[in-house]
């Protein structure tokens, strides 16, 4: 399995548009190739996490991959998490509105509101259950990673068409006039 045999699904795609499938947890052996190759696609669009639905992979896998912004100085950075069947168990109570891109929305920033904290159940490459609390920015990369495994995106999140900006206008005019600012990584 070769990074160049697949491609970043983008919007519009009725592959971004489906519940991915449950992986097989008594048959994780072709598992590893395709987080390798999300992983591949996650680090040449320097993104912070990516989901197998945007390979064009129809399963409940995802790659969080938390590091140190601007507007999350103390964000973990952490070595990429694969996970799998992942699923939310609980949201913290506060929301936070931020702005996010994604690999599979080239060129648009939208500001999503999200709970800022969520505890997830998660299966690892073994079959293992694991549970795990996530904030602040890891938690946001986790809800915006599972809505692609559930068929949404962030465009769908947004309260308002006038919550999207493109790319060039986020950077020149929105992220300058933030304090702090903010250079969130494509998802
Ligand atoms: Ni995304």
């Amino acid at each position: 399995m070769n990074a160049s045999d697949f491609s970043i699904v983008e919007l519009g795609d009725p592959r971004l548009r489906q519940r991915a499938r449950p992986v097989d947890l008594d048959d994780l052996a072709g598992v590893l190739p395709i987080a390798d190759v999300m992983r591949e696609w996650m680090d040449r669009r320097g993104g912070v996490g990516i989901a197998a639905p945007q390979i064009g992979v129809d399963l409940q896998m995802m790659i969080i991959a938390s590091r140190p912004n601007q507007r999350y100085p103390d964000a973990p950075l952490m070595q990429p998490l694969l996970l799998l069947n992942p699923q939310p168990v609980r949201y913290g109570d506060n929301t936070i509105e931020e702005w996010e891109g994604c690999l599979s929305v080239p060129g648009l920033r939208g500001k999503v509101r999200r709970p800022d904290a969520v505890e997830i159940d998660f299966y690892d490459l073994h079959g293992k259950g694991h549970q795990l609390a996530l904030t602040g920015f890891p938690a946001r990369i986790f809800q915006h990673e599972y809505d692609h495994l559930i068929g949404m995106t962030f465009v769908d999140r947004v309260a308002s068409v006038q919550d999207l900006v493109t790319e060039k206008v986020f950077l020149e005019q929105i992220l300058p006039a933030r304090q702090p600012v903010t250079a969130p990584a494509p998802l």
